[in-house]
């Protein structure tokens, strides 16, 4: 395999499972050196030791990427351990469903800190140190179709995706003159270890999906790649949407 991130240091958040766990095993297997982050501390060492046997260089660094503190740190022991930061992935999200008539603040508060506050301050992070580095590099936000949609009982969670693309297109102007780019992608339902949790999700989204499926991990760890690579490294400020063409369609009326 072609080992194009071969030099380079990525830091990937909450990829204990799921889309982040992909990004993580991808890159790892294409020569970078990648620092797994997830809150949960078995977690995070289980799919680490995993995507290592398998013969890339991946570390992982427990603990909660909504934490300023903690995302401090973890920059820094990228630094202290490889030499630099090239490359983050600010993919811990959390969803919580819930009536907006009766949404709680607590439920508010934590959906905004780690998908809006986590982001935000992994990018600040990450892009300073990149900055004294002199090096360039890529960052890339997981938004989601639902900043794009609405969906029922995700209103709060919608605003943090969409907020997370206007983010990276407002970073544009600090980042650009130091040679980094930062994008988001936004998956549309993805089987994860969570979302097969969910009753009947891979009937139900094949069913509404025009491509006739949900997406797998690989389909959105394969766009992020993308964005972290040479062959994007004219492309800032965008959000690529991989939904299977769920956003292109609106419900059409009974007679068409
Ligand atoms: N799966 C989907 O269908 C889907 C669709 C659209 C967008 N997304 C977005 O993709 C991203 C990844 O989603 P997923 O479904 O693969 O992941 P997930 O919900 O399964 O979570 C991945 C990991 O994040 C960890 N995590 C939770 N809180 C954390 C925190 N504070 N700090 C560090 N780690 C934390 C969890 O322990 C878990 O292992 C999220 O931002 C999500 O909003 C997912």
């Amino acid at each position: 395999m072609h080992k194009i991130f071969e030099g380079h240091v990525a830091i990937i958040t909450g990829a204990g499972q799921g889309i982040g766990f992909e990004i993580a095993r991808q890159l790892c297997l294409k020569g970078a050196t990648v620092i797994l982050n997830d809150s949960d501390v078995a977690l995070a060492d289980k799919a680490a030791a995993t995507i290592s046997a398998s013969g890339g260089l991946c570390v992982a660094m427990p603990g909660d990427a909504s934490n300023v503190g903690f995302i401090k740190t973890m920059v820094g022991f990228a630094v202290n351990t490889f030499g630099s930061i090239t490359m983050a992935v600010a993919n811990a999200g959390l969803s919580l469903y819930g009536n907006f008539f009766e949404y709680p603040e607590e439920d508010f508060d934590k959906v905004m800190k780690l998908n809006l506050g986590g982001s935000f301050y992994l990018a600040q992070a990450v892009a300073n140190q990149m900055i004294k580095q002199k090096s360039g590099g890529s960052i890339v936000f997981v938004s989601s179709v639902v900043g794009h949609q609405a969906l029922k009982d995700l209103a709060a969670y919608a605003i943090t995706k969409a907020g997370l693309e206007m983010l990276a297109k407002n970073l544009v102007v600090e980042l650009s003159p130091h040679n980094i780019s930062v994008n988001a992608v936004a998956p549309g339902a993805t089987l994860t270890e969570r979302t097969l949790t969910f009753d009947d999700y891979v009937n139900a989204w094949s069913a509404i999906t025009p491509m006739g499926r949900p997406a797998n991990v690989d389909d959105i760890a394969n766009a992020v790649l993308f964005f972290l690579s040479p062959a994007s490294r004219h492309i800032t400020g965008q959000s690529l949407v991989i939904d299977g063409g769920w956003t292109s369609i609106s419900p059409a009326p009974p007679n068409k």
